[in-house]
């Protein structure tokens, strides 16, 4: 039977990987898959390399969570997606909060980026590079810029910001900015082309840009729409990954449902393959026991290429037809 990694690296990509969360280490049946390097050979932490999980308050470093996630994917000889430095979800009020001075704010996301990204400098030593998501989701869907601290604080200088901090933590990381709704043509994507341009015009670091692919059965982009996505950002001069995909349903999944659920996770997986510059795919989270989609979107579940009791979906074989 097929295995995710070997499949994608047969077929010229660096990693086929998954989203996993400390709390689900101690299912047994659950990590006895996870483990598995021929399956997974990257993972991203869900939860623990936040803000409010690393520095819950200022200066206050805990990295237990992160640690045991890098741990696990060192163990495993995965490579590791820092996830992430810089989002306006998930944040320690001491931030959101705000009230700060631009030199205090610079000073704070500073100290964060180098602190966690320097944690795990060069970790993974023996794969070919890691990456980091050093920014999250900072435009909303009409394309405009999120309205956050980071953002009503010090305008765009927030991402630069970030970036070289993250880039003299960790020279060896490729660094990304990372969002959703961003995966095929239209306002956001431009938006986030333009802050590359930006961003390349003056030399500011940035290696990749992290298309989530959070998708809805039957919604899916075309292979077409993503393909000519990918393309507009490679032709600027950065990677692009897969980095958070799942595909939903409207709950109870059926037939129908699943067989265009397979349908579309190859639809995902063969515009990757189409594109040189789209180094891997992570899905967020592997199974739909601990997939993040129920507790998110009301009625709708089943997004991953397991179900809940681990058993593969009609998606598994979606997945491996799209290399
Ligand atoms: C999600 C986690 O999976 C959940 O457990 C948590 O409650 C909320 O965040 N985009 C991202 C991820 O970049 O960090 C989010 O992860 C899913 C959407």
């Amino acid at each position: 039977t097929a295995k995710l990694q070997t499949v994608a690296k047969s077929a010229g990509k660096l990693y086929f990987g998954t989203a996993t969360d400390n709390s689900e280490l101690s299912d047994t049946a659950y990590t006895a898959i996870l483990d598995d390097n021929t399956m997974f050979g990257q993972i991203t932490p869900a939860n623990s390399m936040k803000w409010d999980a690393t520095e819950p308050s200022q200066g206050q470093f805990t990295f237990s969570g992160a640690d045991q996630i890098a741990n696990l994917a060192k163990t495993n000889g995965m490579l590791l997606r820092g996830h992430n430095c810089v989002w306006y979800n998930q944040l320690p009020s001491w931030v959101s909060n705000g009230g700060f001075t631009t030199a205090q704010l610079t000073s704070i996301i500073q100290t964060h980026c180098s602190t966690l990204v320097g944690r795990y400098k060069g970790q993974v030593c023996t794969c070919p590079s890691h990456s980091w998501d050093v920014v999250n989701e900072p435009f909303n869907d009409d394309g405009t810029w999120r309205s956050d601290v980071f953002y009503n604080t010090l305008g765009t200088s927030f991402v630069e910001i970030a970036l070289n901090a993250a880039r003299q933590a960790d020279p060896t990381a490729k660094i990304y900015i990372n969002d959703y709704n961003i995966e095929s043509p239209g306002a956001k994507s431009t938006a986030m082309q333009n802050l590359v341009k930006s961003l390349k015009s003056s030399n500011v670091p940035i290696d990749g840009v992290g298309l989530q692919c959070h998708f809805i059965v039957g919604e899916t982009p075309s292979s077409a729409s993503l393909i000519q996505n990918m393309n507009a950002f490679t032709a600027l001069g950065v990677e692009v990954a897969i980095t958070e995909l799942d595909i939903r349903m409207t709950l109870p999944s059926t037939a129908a449902l699943l067989a265009q659920q397979k349908t579309d996770y190859t639809t995902v997986i063969s515009a990757c393959q189409a594109v040189s510059g789209c180094v891997g795919v992570t899905v967020w989270d592997w199974t739909d026991k601990y997939s993040w989609v129920p507790s998110t979107f009301s009625g709708q579940g089943a997004a991953c290429p397991w179900d809940q009791n681990f058993q593969k979906k009609p998606a598994f074989d979606g997945i491996v037809t799209g290399f």
